[in-house]
């Protein structure tokens, strides 16, 4: 396993299109392998192989108790509706409001091809959603109804100082 580069936003390659895989094969594996690596590396929710630029539909995200690895995804279902703060390893130092559904069932191959279910509500659905959009090329920052200000962020980052400050 290896790590990747996170590419950032301005890098043409997070606005393309991804393929869809249709090798399951050592390679798939490896890059499933690194992406997860990269993901835990970096602290984050979720990973699409765009942001490691990669143009295949593959995408990682930690629910929780695992990673899961997410092959050509697809939402099959989504209701409710969540407005929260969202962020992006590719837009690093930024978070905006958006607006999702709170709770979303899409189906997707492993790395064996094998077809699985998943459903999330809140975070994991909010992560299903922005994974997925990356491999059709677009960012959040397109559907944030408003960017956090320097202001706005500094404090959210002052929040969290202090919550760590009590945890410790
Ligand atoms: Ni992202």
């Amino acid at each position: 396993m290896a790590l990747r580069k996170i590419i950032t936003v301005g890098n043409p390659t997070l606005n393309k299109t991804c393929r869809p895989v249709t090798n399951f094969d050592e390679r798939l594996a490896t890059l499933i392998d690194d992406m997860k690596e990269t993901l835990i590396q970096a602290n984050g929710v979720g990973l699409a192989a765009p942001q490691v630029s990669v143009l295949r539909r593959v995408v990682v995200v930690d629910i929780g108790d695992e990673i899961i690895e997410l092959v050509n995804p697809r939402i099959l279902e989504q209701s409710g509706e969540q407005d929260g703060l969202e962020g992006c390893l590719s837009v690093p130092g930024q978070y905006g409001q958006v607006k999702r559904p709170n709770y979303v069932k899409l189906e997707a191959q492993d790395r064996n091809g094998d077809w699985y279910e998943y459903e999330g509500e809140e975070l994991i659905a909010r992560c299903f959603c922005h994974e997925l959009e990356h491999l059709d090329g677009h960012l959040y920052t397109e559907k944030a109804y408003h960017m956090l200000t320097e202001e706005e962020y500094e404090a959210l980052m002052h929040a969290d100082e202090e919550e760590a400050e009590e945890q410790a």
